[in-house]
């Protein structure tokens, strides 16, 4: 019998309090052990050079100055590359991105190692390098050959089509700016023993990587992480580097090290998201239904593999978002640049897919002069028309319903007719008005990855340890974790502490990326608290002579058949009675499978539904703008923690709200980044929040037996902010009266907007 006092409840995230007060521990906020050294890392000027020489003995004379590293100090691979090998952890010969790592200081203090980087003396000759897409294309430099997917004959259905379009966007990429940089702290041991608190994502894989550069086996290395401040992807890769550093130092000078770049460095030496270019090609009717699609998907991912075979996978698995193409060819072309590798962000390429089908229906909608509400629900999947471009089927399809609930709900049909009015009315501001949906595929599509570890104790006083793979990093994992246990046995949250991940509990497990944290490790600790309770059943039906399904677990009490006692007797019951009150558990995902041979399968188990209406206006003559009003709709199955979704829709909407509108990433032609800071990089800030932001949870369970019928929450709602993109671009054809599509690329930038609304005009009085 389940007891759902804990699941399902807006219970506060467990370190909240402590999050305000100041009180939760970061990396850098330990206690710092005697005789700590401090490692700065010396950076590449050059985006692709040889490296001619490099003269670091004033580096090591430097006062303060312990030992200087090189990848000639390394015992093992000098590489921390997480699926594929390319990313030394020190350039050896040759430098290919501006900021990557030459060689590293341990220092007394931060002051002295940066002060000592200064004095290296570096040459350079200088390689041709490729820093955009454009010049990576030109050049013919890619990770890997094209990816093709196919549903139909795409081209036939193009050339057979009653209408046709075509159109083309640029979409930047995006800095992570977690408020916690990356960082890292190595306290080395006996023999070859390390453990490094980390600030990651993927505590297994940075053991093994530290582990293999190290030269000694995995087992030699712990990796802890209590928490994150923020990861947003941008910790799932790209924490190696700084725990290599750390570790070599710790293991060459005995002494404990910490490796913690300050931002502006955070910002140029690690990877972001990938900007796109994206070219479609479009055939469809009268009412804007789709008969075919082709889709040229290009990204910069930068100097190496990293993580973007499976971020350019998932923007390919989103580039049909709700809808049925009919037929589809979507082609994705992996650019290599000479900058920094681009890597995992909130929705791992599947927003940039996204962007572009949105984009498509817009330019239908206006070609067609028809309600681009009406040309989206027009191509929504449904009974018949339920094939992915992958050729998983669409079973739990909820967008229908969903978007007409939240059409209701927002008074679409008369805010539209308004913002029409107003537009006739006004000359310099122009308002628009935008309904996007989100399906996003829940899974990692690395079939393997989806799998997870839990290990639970009961002390004999009744309290529980639990322990996952899980990492947390804001996302509130821990809490709807520590629900799912303290349900499973029917006790108070408080009876559940929760502990750090840590590589010497929960062994060989994934990142916790994907959205899937709470699905995967949520399972892991049910089944490894079932075990423990299964025990405790089997005793006391013994000792009470009863059966086990007449034994029950609730308000911290267990009661059978004339008897009533509480958890923490049963604990010391089966103590006493040699009962282990320790279990771990373990969770694969069923059902999922992919061949990335032909790009077919099952790669999600199911699939996360959400829908935004935001209206937003903008000024004409500076291309200043605003998101005046939200309404959110979102799809989290049957809410583990509503609190905790709630601040997950609300975040993500938000970050997608700022890659799409202010925050925008300039390298120069040296390919120096120059927005390495929030004076030139603007995120979102408080102020920015649309002051009407209305957001309810859809009342539905997930199909699939998660955990709880809940379903992931952590990257789907980023995509809703494509509603503010797509108003933006309603606000800049009204300036024109909707005689022209406007070509905005993202981010809608005050100047990006301004520009678009002049070309508007312009190509309006041309017509
Ligand atoms: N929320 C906060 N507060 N901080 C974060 O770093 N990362 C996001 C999302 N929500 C993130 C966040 C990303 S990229 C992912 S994949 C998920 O959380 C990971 O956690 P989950 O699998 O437990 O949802
Ligand atoms: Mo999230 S981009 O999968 O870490």
């Amino acid at each position: 019998m389940r007891d759902t006092a804990v699941v399902h409840k807006s219970l506060a995230h467990d370190s909240a309090e402590r999050h305000v007060a100041g009180s939760a521990l970061y990396v850098d906020d330990l206690p710092e052990p005697p005789g700590l050294l401090h490692v700065h890392i010396g950076m590449s000027a050059r985006a692709h050079a040889r490296i001619l020489r490099m003269d670091l003995s004033a580096v090591r004379a430097a006062p303060g100055v312990v030992c200087v590293l090189t990848a000639a100090d390394i015992p093992g691979v000098n590489d921390v590359g997480p699926v594929f090998k390319g990313d030394p952890v020190f350039a050896e010969a040759e430098v290919i991105y501006v900021g990557q790592s030459l060689f590293a200081i341990a220092a007394e203090t931060r002051e002295a190692g940066r002060a000592a980087a200064a004095l290296a003396v570096v040459e350079y000759e200088d390689l041709p390098a490729a820093l955009t897409i454009a010049q990576a294309r030109a050049a013919g430099l890619t990770l890997e050959p094209a990816q093709v997917m196919t549903l139909g004959d795409a081209k036939a259905a193009l050339e057979a089509a009653p209408h046709r379009l075509q159109g083309k966007l640029a979409i930047g990429g995006q800095e992570h700016f977690y408020l916690e940089s990356q960082a890292a702290l190595a306290l080395p041991g006996e023999a070859e023993e390390i453990r490094i608190v980390s600030s990651t994502q993927h505590p297994s894989e940075l053991q093994h990587l530290v582990a293999h550069m190290l030269h000694v086996p995995s087992h030699s290395v712990v990796v802890e992480v209590r928490r994150m401040g923020g990861g947003f992807g941008g910790k799932e890769t790209q924490g190696a580097l700084f725990a290599a550093v750390a570790a070599l130092a710790a293991v060459k000078t005995g002494r404990p090290a910490k490796s913690r770049p300050d931002r502006d460095a955070d910002m140029i030496m690690t990877g972001k998201r990938h900007d796109f270019e994206i070219s479609w090609d479009a055939g469809f009717d009268e009412t804007g239904r789709l008969h075919g699609v082709a889709f040229d998907l290009a990204s910069r991912c930068g100097c190496s593999n990293d993580l973007s075979r499976a971020i350019n996978d998932r923007a390919m698995f989103h580039a049909d978002n709700c809808y049925f193409l009919g037929a589809a060819e979507i082609v994705s072309h992996r650019f290599r640049t000479h900058t920094v590798s681009n890597t995992a962000f909130r929705g791992f390429g599947g927003p940039q897919g996204m962007v572009g089908i949105e984009r498509v229906m817009d330019a239908i909608a206006a070609h067609l002069d028809l309600d681009p509400l009406a040309v989206r629900k027009a191509n929504l999947y449904g009974p018949g028309r339920d094939t992915t471009p992958y050729h998983q089927m669409v079973t739990d399809n909820v967008a229908p319903q969903l978007i007409g609930e939240l059409e209701r709900r927002c008074d679409y049909a008369a805010r539209r007719a308004a913002v029409a009015e107003f537009n006739a009315t006004n000359r310099w501001l122009k308002k628009g008005i935008a309904l996007t949906p989100v399906k996003f595929g829940i899974s990692f599509t690395t079939s393997h990855l989806n799998q997870a570890g839990a290990l639970v104790h009961v002390y004999a006083d009744g309290s529980i340890l639990l322990n996952h793979g899980g990492t947390e990093m804001g996302q509130g994992l821990f809490v709807k974790v520590a629900q799912v246990a303290a349900d499973a046995f029917g006790v108070p949250l408080e009876a559940v502490k929760i502990s750090a991940t840590a590589t010497d509990k929960v062994p060989n497990t994934s990142a916790t990326a994907a959205s899937s944290g709470s699905d995967l490790n949520g399972m892991a600790a049910l089944a490894a608290c079932e075990t423990i309770r299964g025990r405790m059943v089997e005793l006391l039906a013994g000792l009470w002579s009863c059966i086990p399904h007449d034994i029950h677990f609730a308000d911290g009490r267990v009661w059978g058949p004339g008897h009533d006692v509480t958890f923490g007797e049963v604990a010391r019951l089966c103590h006493l009675n040699r009962i282990s009150l320790s279990s771990t558990g373990y969770y694969a995902t069923p059902k999922i499978h992919y061949d990335r041979a032909t790009h077919t399968g099952r790669p999600f188990y199911y699939f996360a539904y959400g829908a935004a209406c935001s209206e937003v206006v903008i000024d004409t003559l500076t291309g200043e703008n605003r998101v005046l009003r939200v309404d959110i709709l979102h799809d989290v199955g049957r809410s583990l923690n509503p609190a905790i979704d709630h601040g997950q829709i609300e975040g993500g909407f938000i970050q997608g709200m700022g890659w799409l509108t202010t925050e925008e990433l300039v390298f120069d032609d040296k390919g120096n980044l120059r927005t390495h800071a929030p004076s030139t990089y603007k995120i979102p800030c408080a102020s920015d929040r649309p002051p009407i932001f209305n957001l309810d949870l859809w009342d539905g369970e997930n199909t699939e037996a998660t955990i709880h019928r809940s379903k992931a929450v952590g990257e789907p709602p980023l995509m809703l902010a494509i509603s503010v993109f797509s108003a933006l671009t309603q606000a800049v054809a009204a300036a024109a009266d909707h005689k022209v599509f406007p070509d905005l690329d993202a981010p809608a930038t005050p100047e990006h907007i301004l520009l678009a609304v002049e070309d508007v005009r312009r190509r309006a009085a041309a017509t």
